[in-house]
């Protein structure tokens, strides 16, 4: 592991999305390491409503037809990450779930911990869920979030100064109308 990124701000400035990878394996060593940081991530009242599914390149015929990009049927590895969101904590004055904030939450700390491997990650929401439940054989009850793309990065690991809305625009101090 880079010493330097133990450092969170320079993790942070080097985290971008990556949308195309070496044709190169990820050892089962940082792969380890990876799913660890899944399993070990926080959930509201530490009910751990997910599941998650690592899916090679090699296994990969039918869900890279369903992928929008080419670039992410070159990722050594794409992890789907699944709520449950029967097992999930329910806030009881308003009653929502919290199966997708906790699973949103554990696949950002695995992409914090990629990304100090070196590794290139992306984020990828644009999918027919229904279609990607069918070929993974996710069952009917549980939600898929996300496909996550992983693999070494074609291009080097530094954030894209991308448009962000200004602090002025997202901050309020106090109360909603400052
Ligand atoms: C919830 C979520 C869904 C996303 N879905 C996709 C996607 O389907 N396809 C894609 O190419 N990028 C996707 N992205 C990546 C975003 O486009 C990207 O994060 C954004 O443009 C900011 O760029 P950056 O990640 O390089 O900072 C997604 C990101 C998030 C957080």
């Amino acid at each position: 592991m880079d010493e330097k990124l133990k450092n969170f701000y320079d993790l942070f400035e080097r985290r971008k999305s990556v949308r195309e990878f070496q044709d190169r394996p990820i050892g089962t060593d940082v792969l380890g390491r990876l799913l660890e940081t899944l399993r070990r991530s926080q959930s509201a009242a530490n009910r751990q409503p997910w599941r998650f599914i690592v899916i090679e390149k090699k296994d990969r015929a039918e869900l890279n037809d369903a992928l929008t990009k080419d670039g992410f049927r070159g990722a050594p590895i794409i992890i789907a990450a699944c709520a449950e969101p029967k097992e999930a904590w329910i806030r009881k004055t308003d009653k929502v779930n919290y199966a997708w904030v906790d699973v949103s939450i554990a696949v950002t700390e695995m992409i914090c911990a990629a990304t100090a491997e070196g590794l290139g990650t992306c984020w990828i929401a644009s999918l027919e869920p229904a279609r990607v439940k069918k070929i993974l054989g996710i069952p009917e009850d549980m939600d898929i979030v996300a496909l996550i793309a992983l693999g070494w990065p074609n291009e080097e690991l530094k954030r894209e100064e991308k448009a962000r809305k200004p602090l002025e625009e997202i901050i309020r101090y106090g109360k909603w109308q400052g």
